[in-house]
């Protein structure tokens, strides 16, 4: 949550800044700003809302330089208000700031209990410290900061008697230097700066100074560290729209070369071993890839195994040891939750697999063995590629390769192709609704959790997933004449049973839609049919959360929903 960005280079730059910025709206949108060394010192813009928003403040103030921060914020710490936005200024210091301080309100007190304030926001005491300390040396200043500080941070840093230097500071946030032909970048992530020639992580304590030629990274020493550049992703997937009217429609696109490409890169190891027990511990839509995963590795391979929400799990004293093997699974590989139970897990001794979307994430880093989803960055809010990918992973390792998992990219563009068309005409119908509903059983109903997400998150209509048997136990009378119950049914074996339910829903006035196999289709009643390739049971979810996604999509563009940035969310979930 939060992107920052920075970049010094021999030629302005806010116009790299922006489009940094711009890149990064997916961690956070609630305001935006910039910060610019100018011959008159630094001038800093914030404006509240995303980026067009401060384009449109800065438009016609000729503002621009060579050193430049911008910020785009997700907010924890005060309201989202200009005076709240990046960057923060204090004394000779502009800072901006993705994370949490979590002792501020502490070191308010203890050295700033006089002093005005201008924002409600923990990133003005960093600057604060940084200024108290400053005594012509900005590395010693970063230092001592760093030392009092708890919680999270990744901080760009500017300081008035440096023009010619971009400093950054990290803790438990990502921040990445980005080495480019027109200059140096830091950044939240390594995608926010164009043609990356060298990408170089700053970790936990240490700090950076940047300049136009090249940079050097200290520890919390002030010693000048050697460190490995990561390995720059060649190849990765589009990056824009596709000519699509959101990174969400054409991410739904990238889907069939997501799941191949991960199918491919996923090394022939056993990742399971002799596990007697797994647990499968997420949050968002990667819990509910891991409830896919739970319901396989029991089916399939007969292990126990368990889906459990991150922030759940970390606060249940878990029962688990040697033989729990805990599979962690996060696009961002940053999520808070997700990391702190990692970090638990491995306290106990127990054995930790993670599934991860981004490389060199803290997740990935810190867990025994990592598998690379290949999904390429995606900046819609909503996951649609990175999820696929994770499923991908389940049928791998529990399964094991086979023909038809080869062939599932080949029945997702299938799926996706065939029901565009008619999922973009059910949405005019759903887009009315208050209330709707998912059903199914097993596979079908760990699909439906993430199917029901899509459309909640993105349309803002209420949706809810249940287990076909238990929506009688309640929720059924939720349901109006023409509320929209849609039951997914790709196992024959439990096919009569959820057609039952939607059935005891129709005759309650319910608008039924079934999604289902084209060779289970024949047969079946409902208002609207949507079929999906025969890929059996077992890998269904990937082709039946399609028509999920599509219709989530086109419910929400009717309603004209921000799609790609919903209200109130954001991609990467670095608090708890
Ligand atoms: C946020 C995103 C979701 C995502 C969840 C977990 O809520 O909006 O799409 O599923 O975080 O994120 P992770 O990066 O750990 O998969």
């Amino acid at each position: 949550m939060c992107g920052i960005i920075g970049k010094i280079g021999k030629v302005n730059c806010m116009k790299d800044v922006l489009e940094g910025l711009k890149k990064l709206e997916y961690r956070g949108y609630d305001s935006a700003g910039v910060a610019v060394f100018t011959d008159e010192g630094v001038k800093r813009v914030r404006a509240v809302g995303n980026i067009s928003a401060l384009e449109e403040k800065l438009a016609g103030t000729n503002l621009d330089g060579r050193l430049a921060v911008g910020h785009s914020r997700w907010a924890t710490n005060g309201n989202v208000t200009e005076k709240n936005a990046h960057p923060h200024r204090a004394g000779r210091f502009t800072v901006v700031h993705n994370g949490i301080i979590e002792n501020a309100a502490a070191l308010k007190t203890a050295y700033f209990e006089n002093d005005a304030f201008e924002s409600d926001t923990d990133t003005e005491v960093a600057a604060k410290l940084l200024d108290k300390f400053y005594d012509g040396d900005a590395g010693r200043a970063i230092r001592q900061a760093q030392r009092l500080m708890t919680g999270s941070w990744a901080l760009g840093i500017l300081c008035d008697d440096c023009p010619g230097t971009l400093f950054a500071a990290a803790n438990g946030s990502p921040l990445l230097i980005v080495k480019t032909e027109s200059g140096n970048y830091i950044a939240s992530d390594a995608g926010a700066a164009p043609d990356p020639i060298e990408v170089t992580k700053v970790e936990n304590c240490e700090y950076a100074a940047v300049t136009a030629d090249g940079y050097t990274v200290y520890n919390e020493n002030g010693d000048a560290l050697q460190k490995a550049p990561l390995a720059v992703a060649a190849g990765a997937l589009s990056l824009d729209k596709g000519g699509y009217d959101h990174y969400m429609m054409s991410e739904i696109m990238q889907q069939p070369e997501a799941v191949r490409r991960t199918l491919e890169a996923l090394p022939d190891s056993d990742f399971i071993g002799d596990a007697k027990e797994i647990r499968l511990i997420a949050c968002g839509s990667a819990y509910h890839a891991g409830l896919v995963g739970a319901r396989l590795f029991e089916a399939v391979r007969r292990i126990p195994a368990r889906a459990e929400i991150a922030s759940e799990f970390r606060y249940a004293d878990p029962i688990i040891g040697r033989e729990t093997l805990c599979i962690f699974i996060s696009q961002s590989g940053e999520t808070a939750d997700t990391l702190a139970a990692l970090r638990l897990a491995k306290e106990k001794g127990a054995p930790t697999l993670s599934i991860v979307n981004v490389p060199g994430s803290a997740i990935a880093t810190e867990s025994d063995r990592v598998i690379l989803t290949q999904a390429g960055r995606e900046i819609a809010v909503a996951t649609t590629k990175a999820y696929s990918a994770q499923l991908a992973v389940f049928y791998a390792l529990a399964l094991g390769r086979s023909e038809a998992l080869s062939r599932l990219p080949e029945a997702i563009y299938t799926a996706i192709a065939e029901n565009d068309g008619k999922c973009r005409r059910l949405a005019e119908r759903i887009a009315g609704c208050r209330n709707i509903f998912f059903i199914g059983r097993q596979l079908d109903n760990a699909v439906s959790q993430e199917g029901s997400l899509k459309m909640k998150e993105i349309s803002y209509l209420n949706s809810q997933a249940y287990a076909a048997g238990e929506l009688k136990h309640g929720t059924i009378s939720l349901v109006e004449p023409g509320s929209p119950v849609i039951a997914t049914v790709t196992d024959p074996a439990i096919l009569s049973k959820t057609m039952s339910n939607l059935h005891e829903v129709k005759a309650r006035g319910a608008f039924t839609i079934v999604i289902t196999t084209r060779a289970l289709a024949p047969g079946l009643e409902a208002d609207v049919t949507l079929t999906v390739p025969d890929v059996g049971p077992m890998l269904a979810p990937s082709v039946a959360v399609i028509p999920m996604q599509l219709m989530s999509y086109y419910t929400a563009k009717a309603l004209g929903c921000e799609i790609d940035k919903p209200r109130n969310l954001a991609k990467s979930v670095t608090v708890e």
